[in-house]
C-alpha cells in the first residue's frame, strides 16, 4: 500500500497515540489502607475526566484479582508479584496513551518503588490517600477489620502486617476531613495539568 497516511507507515509510538487520544499516558497510584477510600475516589475520577473528554482505565484489586492475578494471596511475595503484574499491565496501557488510575493498597515503599522503577518516573504520580487506620476500622466496608482483629484474616494491612505511608507522594489525600466529592476534585485539580498535552 502506497497511498497510505505518513503516520501509519511506521510502527505507531506512544506520542502518535497520546496525539490521537490528546492527552498523556500516565499512571495515577493510588496507595492507602484497605477501607482508605481509593477505589471510590479513583472510579469518581474516572468519571469526571471521561467527561471531559479524557480516556481512562482503573485498575483494582476486583478487576485484577479474581482474573489474570487470581492465584495471588497477601503474603509479601504475593503482593509483590501482585504488584509487579499491575504495574506492567498498566505500562501497557500508557504505550497506548491511556491514563491509568491503580488503586492498590501496594503497602510499602519498596513495593511502590518497583512499580515506579517498572512504569517509569516520569510517568508515575503517587497518590496517597491517607484515612486514618481507626477510619477505615470504623468504617469495615467489607467486615475485614473486624475478622482481622478476631484472628480469622492473618497478615491484615494495618492489623498485622504493615503499611508504610509514602515519605512525599505527589498528592495526599486527608479524606478524614473532606467528602468523597473534595477528594475528586482536589485530585483533580492537582493532576490535571500533567495528563494534558
Ligand atoms: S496489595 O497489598 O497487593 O496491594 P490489593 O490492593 O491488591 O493489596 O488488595 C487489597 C484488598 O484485598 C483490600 O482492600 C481487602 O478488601 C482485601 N484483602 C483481603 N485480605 C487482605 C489482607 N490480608 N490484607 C489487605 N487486604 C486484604
Amino acid at each position: 500500500m502506497n497511498n497510505i497516511h505518513p503516520i501509519f507507515d511506521k510502527l505507531l509510538t506512544k506520542s502518535d497515540k497520546e496525539l490521537f487520544l490528546n492527552q498523556r499516558g500516565i499512571v495515577l497510584w493510588f496507595t492507602g489502607l484497605s477501607g482508605s477510600g481509593k477505589s471510590t475516589i479513583a472510579e469518581g475520577l474516572e468519571k469526571l475526566l471521561f467527561s471531559k473528554g479524557y480516556f481512562v482505565q482503573v485498575l483494582d484489586g476486583d478487576n485484577t484479582r479474581t482474573g489474570i492475578n487470581k492465584n495471588l494471596g497477601f503474603s509479601i511475595k504475593d503482593r509483590e508479584e501482585n504488584i509487579r503484574r499491575v504495574a506492567e499491565i498498566s505500562k501497557l496501557f500508557i504505550d497506548s496513551g491511556v491514563i491509568c488510575i491503580n488503586s492498590f493498597v501496594s503497602p510499602t515503599i519498596e513495593i511502590r518503588q518497583k512499580a515506579k522503577d517498572i512504569i517509569g518516573s516520569e510517568n508515575f504520580i503517587e497518590v496517597f490517600v491517607n484515612t486514618p487506620l481507626e477510619v477505615c476500622e470504623a468504617r469495615d466496608v467489607k467486615g475485614l477489620y473486624k475478622k482481622a482483629r478476631a484472628g480469622e484474616i492473618k497478615g491484615f494491612t494495618g492489623i498485622d502486617s504493615p503499611f508504610e505511608s509514602p515519605l512525599k507522594a505527589d498528592v495526599e489525600l486527608l479524606t478524614a476531613n473532606q467528602t468523597v466529592e473534595e477528594s475528586i476534585h482536589d485530585v483533580f485539580n492537582k493532576v490535571i495539568k500533567r495528563l494534558s498535552l
